[in-house]
């Protein structure tokens, strides 16, 4: 399975931080905001990885991360001319796709949670159909929103709706199998002019094949696209990692604990950044000093 990991988009509601840097570079706590879902899309077992933006952000985007060596991952890089919605990634990328199923994740979401690994894998392992995940949130008006019927399938999907019948954001992290790009090629514009991701999971849906997994309790969805939402992001990840020790949306961590890359590597990773409490984390990693399972 492949990965893309869309980072366009101008920011508006972020402005004026986002007039002269992409939002998807801020920091949210002691990493770009990009380290986090890129952790997400590794922790799903993907290191094949498209990273999607706007023609002025794609060279910093490309000056963090490299090529993905470092993580034991191959980056792709490419730019979406103007931004004409989500579902124009497929589109952007599709003779790189060349036919493979093909897992996105927006470039401002943050989840934490306990197995996230497991159920990450086992979304990536289906070869039928889409998977998608809900969680509820106070202002569903802000997302694309999922209905469930009495039995608990979901039954409707709504981009934004003016007044929501349910609670149940679906976050921006998505998997498809190997037809994604002919469903995309589908889709017409919306109102707003773009090419909406819940218009192709609502194909998904009609078929009968979107599976939606609700991330209950345990579980922590973020998102990093206004002031409140991005200091939150932040708070919440300096309480985990400064109350409990571990890591939360590092690529490097992620990386050693999925095998990508070994000890030497992530050491060589520590030292770069031995001024900084992130580097004396991931230098305690290689050392074998931390036991806890990652979280995500
Ligand atoms: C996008 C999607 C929406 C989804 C959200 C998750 O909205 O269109 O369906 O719920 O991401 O972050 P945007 O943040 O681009 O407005």
């Amino acid at each position: 399975m492949k990965g893309i990991l869309l980072a366009g988009g101008s920011g508006t509601r972020l402005h004026p931080m986002t007039l002269a840097a992409s939002k998807q570079l801020l920091p949210v706590y002691d990493k770009p905001m990009i380290y986090y879902p890129l952790s997400t899309l590794m922790l799903a077992g993907i290191r094949d990885i498209m990273i999607i933006s706007t023609p002025d952000d794609l060279p910093q985007f490309r000056r963090l991360l490299g090529d993905g060596s470092e993580f034991g991952v191959r980056f792709t890089y490419r730019e979406q001319p103007s931004p004409d919605g989500i579902a124009q990634a497929f589109l952007i990328a599709g003779d790189w796709l060349a036919g493979a199923p093909c897992a996105l994740v927006l470039g401002d979401n943050l989840i934490f949670a306990d197995h996230l690994g497991q159920l990450l894998q086992a979304a990536a392992r289906r070869r039928q159909g889409a998977t998608v995940f809900a969680y509820q949130v106070r202002d569903p008006e802000r997302y694309g929103v999922v209905t469930f019927d009495e039995s608990g399938r979901a039954v409707d999907l709504v981009e934004k709706p003016a007044s929501p019948t349910s609670h149940w954001a679906v976050t921006g992290l998505y998997f498809y199998d190997s037809r994604v790009l002919d469903l995309a090629r589908e889709i017409r514009p919306s109102a707003r002019g773009e090419l909406e991701i819940t218009d192709l999971n609502r194909l998904y849906l009609q078929e009968g094949s979107l599976q939606v997994e609700r991330l209950g309790r345990g579980c922590a969805w973020l998102d990093a696209g206004v002031p409140d939402a991005l200091m939150q992001a932040g708070l919440f990840v300096q309480t985990i990692q400064s109350r409990q020790g571990m890591l939360v949306g590092s690529p490097s961590e992620v990386a050693f604990r999925m095998g990508f890359i070994d000890a030497a590597q992530l050491r060589a990773t520590a030292a770069r950044m031995h001024k900084t409490e992130l580097g004396r984390m991931l230098h305690e990693l290689a050392e074998g000093q931390h036991e806890s399972p990652h979280a995500g």
